[in-house]
């Protein structure tokens, strides 16, 4: 028989396959992932939580059981052998948040899992490809001294940044070497002059007072037999550099310091290990200073080539000092890494004054620019970063306040210099570079963009371009804004884990990236910043000596809000647990501070709907609105402490929250609610707040939401809400009735809108609406960043609403999904995809005049609620054929202009029409 006449054979099989009877195709097992993470080295859990995906052309699949193999050598888990650990065939759909439950690790050493399922029908799968994690290193094991340069700093001094270095011999094959490293400061490490990993700025911000962060790197491929040496580069950074608007440098403490542990196990198991202590070496070299805010001077003719090799003559080095160590304890970072990302070439240059060269990047970032220049020794090259020009063309960079962000080069005479600086970085699309003999190239200058490491998940796309414009300035905005905690903006002489905007971006942040570890590692920044009375503070980490900066309403709940949405979107019930005593800590504060249930005690800085359009009462002083404002987000608080009470089986705390809740919302009816249904303070973010928080009288919904409708009509069809009403805004809109109110308010490109900044060259979420404007030009210097995410936290709205896809109100994790898309706005195409943590979601609809056709994909062992979009009686088919008879799909009811179907998993093309 020839090959060809096999394919009918082939394609009857295939056809057999596709669907959900007992021929199916079964599933396959991948992304494994360990913490949230893949492959992590040096994770403090000793039983830590372990997730994978399933994949599956079949419809409505699910899986049955587990088993999980866990191993010491790479070798016995190829054979089947779990001598750590065989959790045995487990009988559950569980895929996500499964405890490890085998032998504790020694630290250090890998251990190597995999995983096969069981399918619906008890199908069996293959084994996954084997994962693995490592332990990460006990107090007691470090066996290292901390140690530092000798010098001390002084608060108005920047030192030079002092390179380490430490050299050793390996007699013998060595199997295995990791490094474990930590530092009051920045480090960037190097083996045999090769660098060790790729993160920046490693180990990251804490409060150093609380706990500082060691990183674990796998060097075994570095290590030589032979002569060796390690190369360690001490920065500022968070420890003593310059934080936020703070005059002083060394919030943490002046003098930089570092602990390393390199750890060598032989063939046969035995371990060595060479450790930072008093015969280290070190030397000043070409960094003659660096600071986040400031900026970096290098001095290349300073530099000592083959410092951090074995062959380099370190006689002349001085000898490390070693230091007190910290109080506080070294963990793990459990978070992904802060590293460099993209590169982005310049576009154009100008010279807008003689010898002033600025580059455009075409994108503002939050990273560095890597220099390539040539020129005698000694021409100093001087690089400043702005986001945004003056009318004459050069850079505008009043709005940076202190922030200083320049950075120096000094030539050393090479034909060609490249370089980047190590301990700096700056918010910027425009660069000026100045100093050179001659004119630059367009490649004299790339930009370098650096943040945390959180995978994407998300991606979105509409026929309207400008809006396609925003969605890509919120995903700049996070990737920005998204460096080792949350910040503000990346720019300015601030750079804070600002509370308040990122409870009020944590939900859109979700869709575009996985911040599970992130948003992890920072509530443990967010417990740590909270007052022994409760307060949770404005920023996280926590800004000494400012006692006002914590308690604000909006600010402080993200204490609540944070952990909530964690576990909303990856079904985290740990992080509740782990956070709930502090939760409570806030919880009674509020209390024993409003014992009558209206939240006007302790507002402290009380920043209201912060930059608002609505004029405010002022910053600190205690409107009528903000009081509002306070009592609503107090009661959400109260509403979400209910929820994870009962995620927790807590049944008595579920009680006592629920009847807060309903108390605090008595109180707010009585003290602000009028007989008519007007609101006390009422503003667009009033009224948004009462209908989003549940804090209204059902029967006085639908009334607000008109004045809410008036409101917008007012101001010509425009938004007033600030930071805190935003987000809600469009959600509440579409819940109401009004999804085509939303749609305007997102397709205005009049003051103030979204748009209004995109017309003008936006390419990342500006603070204000009003940063830039044609009639007044740049607004005031003091507050005026063009790189700020709150205002995106309407990309939540884009993913849940236009796109559709959305968490089913009941169940956490996307382990059921509402895919809803709300057709409108003129659009005539949108597609949302989504990588859950059980697997991608899409949900993509098309229109030609009134026939729509919507593409769905439902992970495996999940599923969903459909609607689809369909005007009453219209027939509805699914890949050709009518969608109530479709295999995965169970019709439940036409509602509202949607065919409404319970989905199993699988891919589903649906097709019907419209009302026009
Ligand atoms: C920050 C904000 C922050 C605010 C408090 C500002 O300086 O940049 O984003 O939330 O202060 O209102």
């Amino acid at each position: 028989m020839k090959k060809w006449m096999f394919l009918p054979l082939m394609l009857a099989a295939f056809l057999a396959c596709t669907g959900c009877g007992p021929q199916s195709a079964g599933v396959s097992v991948t992304g494994l992932r360990c913490e949230y993470l893949t492959n992590p080295l040096g994770i403090d859990a000793a039983k830590p939580r372990l997730s994978w995906v399933l994949e599956s052309s079949d419809r409505g699949q699910t899986q049955k059981a587990y088993r999980i193999l866990a191993a010491s050598s790479a070798e016995k888990l190829a054979a089947d052998t779990g001598d750590l650990w065989d959790s045995g065939k487990v009988d559950s759909d569980r895929s996500n948040q499964v405890g490890y439950d085998g032998a504790e690790p020694s630290a250090g050493t890998p251990v190597f899992w995999k995983v096969k399922v069981w399918d619906r029908n008890g199908k069996e799968s293959a084994w996954s490809e084997a994962a693995f994690w490592s332990r990460g290193i006990a107090a007691a094991d470090w066996q290292a001294e901390w140690i530092g340069p000798d010098t001390d700093s002084k608060p108005t001094v920047m030192p030079p940044a002092p390179f380490f270095r430490k050299s050793f011999t390996v007699d013998q094959p060595v199997r295995r070497a990791v490094l474990y490293l930590s530092a009051r400061g920045l480090v960037e490490p190097s083996l045999n002059g090769e660098r060790i990993g790729k993160d920046v700025f490693a180990p990251e911000w804490t409060d150093y007072t609380r706990r500082i962060q060691y990183r674990t790197y796998d060097v075994t491929p570095l290590i030589r037999q032979g002569g060796n040496a390690l190369g360690i580069v001490l920065g500022d950074g968070w420890f003593s550099g310059y934080i936020g608007w703070r005059k002083e440098r060394g919030h943490y403490g002046l003098r930089n310091s570092l602990i390393a542990r390199l750890e060598l196990e032989s063939e046969d198991g035995s371990k060595t290990a060479v450790v930072s202590d008093g015969t280290w070496k070190f030397a000043e070299g070409p960094i003659l200073f660096s600071d986040f805010m400031m900026g970096e001077t290098y001095d290349a003719r300073r530099e000592m080539p083959g410092w951090n090799t074995p062959e380099f003559d370190d006689t002349a080095w001085k000898t490390a000092s070693v230091v007190e160590p910290p109080a506080a304890p070294l963990v793990s970072q459990p978070a992904e890494p802060v590293q460099v990302h993209e590169e982005i070439a310049a576009k154009e240059i100008t010279e807008p004054k003689p010898g002033v060269y600025v580059f455009n990047l075409g994108q503002n970032i939050a990273g560095w620019a890597r220099i390539k220049v040539s020129g005698p020794a000694g021409t100093k090259v001087v690089l400043r970063f702005a986001e945004r020009l003056n009318p004459d063309g050069t850079v505008y960079v009043t709005n940076l306040r202190a922030a200083k962000c320049i950075d120096t080069y000094i030539l050393k005479g090479d034909s060609e210099e490249v370089w980047e600086p190590r301990f700096t970085f700056h918010g910027f699309q425009y660069v000026e570079m100045t100093g050179l003999p001659a004119k630059p190239g367009l490649d004299a200058v790339t930009g370098r963009v650096v943040y945390s490491s959180s995978p994407v998940t998300g991606s979105f796309e509409c026929s309207n371009p400008m809006v396609n414009q925003l969605y890509s300035n919120i995903c700049w905005g996070q990737r920005g804004n998204f460096l080792s905690v949350p910040t503000d903006c990346p720019q300015r002489d601030e750079r804070l884990g600002w509370m308040g905007d990122a409870q009020i971006f944590i939900r859109t942040a979700t869709y575009n990236r996985d911040v599970a570890a992130f948003f992890t590692k920072w509530m443990q920044d967010v417990e740590d910043a909270q007052s022994p009375e409760g307060a949770y503070a404005d920023t996280s980490p926590r800004l000494k000596d400012l006692p006002q900066f914590e308690a604000v309403a909006g600010w402080g709940d993200a204490g609540i809000v944070v952990p909530w949405t964690v576990w909303r979107v990856y079904g985290d019930t740990r992080i509740i647990e782990r956070h709930w005593a502090s939760m409570e800590r806030w919880m009674d504060m509020l209390l024993t501070d409003n014992p009558d249930l209206i939240r006007k005690n302790r507002l402290n800085n009380n920043y209201g709907d912060w930059l608002s359009t609505v004029p405010d009462a002022g910053w600190a002083e205690a409107s009528a609105r903000k009081i509002f404002l306070a009592t609503a987000y107090w009661a959400y608080d109260a509403k979400l402490m209910s929820q994870m009470a009962k995620a927790l089986g807590r049944a008595e705390d579920f009680a006592k929250y629920d009847a807060l809740f309903q108390k605090i919302r008595d109180a707010y009816q009585k003290e602000f609610l009028k007989p008519d249904g007007h609101i006390e303070g009422e503003s667009q973010t009033v009224y948004v707040l009462s209908l989003y928080f549940d804090l209204l009288p059902e029967d006085m919904r639908a009334k607000v939401a008109e004045y809410l409708i008036e409101d917008i009509k007012k101001n010509g069809n425009h938004l007033t809400t600030g930071f805190i009403g935003v987000r809600h805004l469009c959600p509440v809109l579409t819940q109401m009735g009004y999804p085509e109110v939303a749609y305007t308010l997102l397709n205005n490109d009049t003051y103030p809108s979204w748009g209004y900044s995109i017309k003008h060259g936006a390419t990342t979420i500006w603070e204000r609406w009003d940063g830039w404007t044609t009639e007044k030009g740049f607004q005031d210097p003091g507050m005026n960043s063009f790189n700020h995410y709150s205002l995106g936290s309407v990309g939540e709205w884009l993913f849940a609403s236009v796109a559709g896809i959305d968490l089913d109100p009941e169940v956490p994790a996307f382990k059921k999904s509402v895919i809803r898309p709300m057709i409108g706005g003129g659009f005539t195409h949108a597609k949302g995809e989504f990588q859950s943590i059980y697997g991608k979601i899409a949900s993509g609809w098309k229109l030609d005049g009134d026939a729509l056709t919507m593409d769905v994909t439902i992970p495996v062992n999940t599923t969903a609620t459909v609607y689809v979009p369909a005007a009453e009686g219209a027939s509805v088919t699914e890949s050709g054929k009518p969608a109530a008879k479709a295999s995965g799909l169970k019709f439940v009811k036409q509602e509202n202009g949607f065919a409404v179907y319970e989905a199993g998993s699988g891919n589903y093309s649906f097709a019907s029409t419209v009302k026009k």
